[in-house]
């Protein structure tokens, strides 16, 4: 898609997403704190849709005690939603993967090779809000090893790495990518938040950008952030970085 396309003149038309591949959305239906049920994810996808979305990949929490899903329940809640967007002639590829918690649940899966990860092996890891995986740099080598390209779900929110944001370049260089929240580009959550999502961005550790969409007032606020002029600055400067487009799948 070309750069001009974002944007037309004509004020009825809004602008787009500045990529068209959603790698980090919760839209699965019922196993996650996303998407409740089925008609919601329809209603989801179909506003992805509309902001310019042709390929999800659906990245649903695996997180130890609170959503421990499998590739079975995973795949279930996709066969009903793949089902009912057909049934609704909803066209859009959707891939299977999920958001991995760096936990004790996701060792265990990791040693029993029952991860999903995304088309070309890479795996989207997250820490915890409240303190980092204790052995990140350990488990991103291990990951590696294993043939696994890690990206980190947005290491602009994790407010404790920024006291010490020389973290986010160890980590960067190690091979980990990143992945940025388009929502904390926005402006959605703190304002910290966006201020490093754009540090990251002019430091050029950003790989990805994702929605991480769960629900409705996500989808409301991006739809709001893409009439303004600040977004056609940033669609600028992310769309040039950014890999969304180039996963195939
Ligand atoms: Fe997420």
């Amino acid at each position: 898609m070309g750069l001009f396309n974002f944007f037309k003149k004509n004020n009825e038309v809004p602008a787009s997403l500045f990529y068209d591949t959603e790698v980090h959305c919760h839209i699965l239906p019922g196993i996650d704190d996303g998407s409740p049920d089925v008609a919601t994810s329809v209603e989801l996808v179909r506003q992805m849709q509309a902001m310019g979305i042709r390929r999800i990949i659906a990245t649903s929490h695996v997180t130890e005690s609170t959503f421990e899903n499998t590739p079975d329940t995973i795949g279930a809640a996709y066969d009903s939603l793949r089902a009912a967007l057909d049934k609704e002639g909803i066209d859009v590829a959707i891939h299977t993967s999920a958001e991995y918690r760096m936990d004790e649940y996701f060792l265990k899966q990791l040693n029993n090779n029952t991860l999903l990860p995304y088309p070309e092996n890479y795996l989207l890891i997250e820490n915890s809000f409240f303190q980092p995986f204790w052995e990140i740099k350990e488990l991103i080598f291990d990951l590696q090893l294993k043939g696994y390209t890690p990206i980190l779900a947005h290491p602009e929110r994790y407010m404790y790495y920024h006291k010490t944001p020389q973290i986010y370049k160890e980590l960067h260089d190690q091979g980990c990518l990143f992945q940025v929240n388009f929502l904390s580009l926005a402006g959605y959550y703190y304002p910290e938040v966006k201020a490093m999502a754009l540090r990251l961005l002019e430091k050029g550790m950003v790989d990805f950008v994702g929605s991480d969409i769960h629900n409705f007032k996500h989808t409301e606020f991006m739809k709001e952030y893409l009439k303004t002029k600040e977004y056609r600055k940033l669609a600028e400067k992310a769309s040039a970085v950014i890999n969304n487009n180039k996963i195939v799948f």
